[in-house]
């Protein structure tokens, strides 16, 4: 317990940082975490998982996203409101709780 919180409050401060050997390893339940919220929040338009193909035809896939932009990059943008400039996109404003699980669930895609 005493080690989960040292890692959820180094990774917390490290967000806007380059990442720290603690942001580099997320727990499993972290992950399974992210995975939900993505699935939820971004499923609709973007490819969840590895080899699927998203349902809005412009919306680049997950796999292809963590190619371009290292999840630490998307951290931040995911914890101030994601806005990516075109209107099929709605904003969003994650927790830093939030943020740390859906970058540990794109971090398990690169
Ligand atoms: C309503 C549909 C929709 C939802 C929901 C959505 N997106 Fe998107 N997203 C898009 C579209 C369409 C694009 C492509 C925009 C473009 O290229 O102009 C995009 C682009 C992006 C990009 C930029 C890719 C690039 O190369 O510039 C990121 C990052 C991203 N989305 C993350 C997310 C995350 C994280 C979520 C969930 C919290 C999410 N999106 C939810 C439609 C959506």
């Amino acid at each position: 317990m005493l080690r989960l919180l040292a890692v959820f409050f180094c990774s917390a401060f490290a967000v806007a940082a380059p990442p720290g050997p603690a942001m580099a390893q997320g727990s499993t339940a972290e992950l399974g975490k992210g995975r939900v919220l993505v699935t939820e929040r971004c499923g609709g338009c973007h490819a969840i998982l590895p080899s699927r193909v998203s349902r809005h035809g412009d919306a680049p896939p997950f796999a292809e996203i963590v190619k371009r932009y290292p999840p630490e990059a998307l951290a931040e943008a995911l914890a101030e409101g994601i806005e990516v400039g075109h209107p099929d996109m709605p904003t969003f404003e994650f927790s830093e709780e939030e943020v740390l699980q859906i970058v540990a669930y794109l971090k398990s895609l690169e």
